[in-house]
C-alpha cells in the first residue's frame, strides 16, 4: 500500500449552485444549496484513501460543528487523523458558486487552517514514516516549507498543487519533486499561457511538472524525457469542484505503486472524470473499483 501524508486544509464547501454566477454589484437566484466537506488538502486525502492509499492527514479543523463534520467525512473515508488538530474558533470555510456548466468561482476563509503555523515531532515522524507527502497552499506557508524541507532531509517525495497561486520560495521550490498546477496557475506562475512553455520554465526549479488542463486533459513534462499530452475522458461535467484534487490523490498512489507515468496519469485522469460527474468535492472522489472499472 502506498504511505502518503498530506499537510493540508479541512474546510466546509458552502455550495451554491446557480444557472450563471452573478457579475459585480448583480443579485441573482440559485437553484439549491450543499454544504459538502472539502478544502484541497482533505480532499486529496479522500480521493488517495478511496484510491487504495495508506493515508494520514495533516492539519486543523475548529471547534464548531463543521471541524466535527470534517473529520468524521476524513475517518469514514478511511484516512487517519490522528495529526488533526482541533483548534479554538472556525473551522475554514470555503464559499463556492458552481454555474450549470460545472464550472466554479471559490473565496475560503482558512479559520483553523491559519493555525497550522509549524510542524511538531509527530507531523515529522508522520511524513518520514510516508512514500509520499501532498503539499498545497491553503495552509500558512511557513508550515508547508517545513513539511516540504522534512520530507526532502527524510528522503521522501512531495507532491505540490501550488494553490491558491502565490509567489513560490526557492526553499519551498528546491523540496518539490512533483508540481501539479492548472492551466491558469501555471500561466500565474511563469507569465506564459502555454502549457508547453510554462511547463519549460518550470522544469527550471522542478525536476517534473503536471500542468493539469480540464477537459482539454494534462501535460506531463520532466527534465529527463519528451512531454506527453494526455487527453480527458469525454464527459458531461456538473460540478468540477475537487476534480483537481481528486487527480493528484489518485495520482499519488499511482506513482507510489511504481506505475508508470503514463499509466498513472490515465488513472487519474479517469479519476477526476468521475469526479465532475457528481457534485460537491470528496463526496463526489471515486473508490479503487470505479477507477478501475472506468
Ligand atoms: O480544490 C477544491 C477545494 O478548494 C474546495 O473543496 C474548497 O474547499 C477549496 O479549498
Amino acid at each position: 500500500m502506498t504511505g502518503i501524508a498530506v499537510l493540508g486544509s479541512t474546510n466546509m464547501d458552502l455550495v451554491a449552485y446557480v444557472a450563471r454566477a452573478p457579475a459585480r454589484g448583480e443579485t441573482v437566484t440559485g437553484r439549491e444549496f450543499r454544504t459538502v466537506p472539502g478544502g484541497k488538502g482533505a480532499n486529496q486525502a479522500v480521493a488517495a484513501a478511496r484510491a487504495g492509499g495508506e493515508v494520514v492527514m495533516i492539519g486543523a479543523v475548529g471547534d464548531d460543528v463543521y471541524g466535527a463534520a470534517l473529520r468524521a467525512e476524513l475517518e469514514h473515508s478511511g484516512v487517519f487523523t490522528d495529526l488533526l488538530h482541533t483548534a479554538e474558533g472556525p473551522s475554514g470555510t470555503a464559499h463556492i458558486v458552481v454555474d450549470d456548466e460545472g464550472g466554479n468561482a471559490i473565496v475560503v476563509i482558512p479559520g483553523a487552517n491559519s493555525t497550522m503555523t509549524a510542524l511538531g515531532s509527530g507531523e515529522t515522524a508522520a511524513i518520514g514514516a510516508a512514500d509520499l507527502l501532498l503539499l498545497q497552499l491553503e495552509l500558512p506557508l511557513s508550515a508547508v516549507v517545513e513539511g516540504a524541507r522534512s520530507a526532502r532531509a527524510q528522503g521522501v517525495r512531495t507532491i505540490l498543487t501550488p494553490s491558491p497561486v502565490q509567489l513560490l520560495p526557492d526553499e519551498l521550490l528546491d523540496c518539490v519533486d512533483l508540481l501539479i498546477p492548472n492551466e491558469h496557475e501555471a500561466a500565474a506562475l511563469t507569465g506564459l499561457s502555454e502549457p508547453q512553455a510554462a511547463a519549460a520554465v518550470l522544469l527550471r526549479h522542478v525536476p517534473a511538472v503536471v500542468i493539469t488542463l480540464g477537459a482539454k486533459g494534462c501535460l506531463y513534462a520532466a527534465r529527463d524525457g519528451a512531454p506527453l499530452h494526455l487527453p480527458a475522458p469525454a464527459v458531461t461535467a456538473v460540478d468540477t469542484t475537487g476534480a483537481g484534487d481528486t487527480f493528484v490523490g489518485t495520482l499519488a498512489v499511482a506513482l507510489g505503486e511504481g506505475r508508470p507515468v503514463p499509466e498513472a496519469l490515465a488513472w487519474a485522469s479517469s479519476a477526476a472524470a468521475l469526479c465532475v460527474q457528481k457534485p460537491g468535492a470528496s463526496t463526489s472522489m471515486p473508490y479503487r473499483s470505479e477507477i478501475d472499472a472506468a
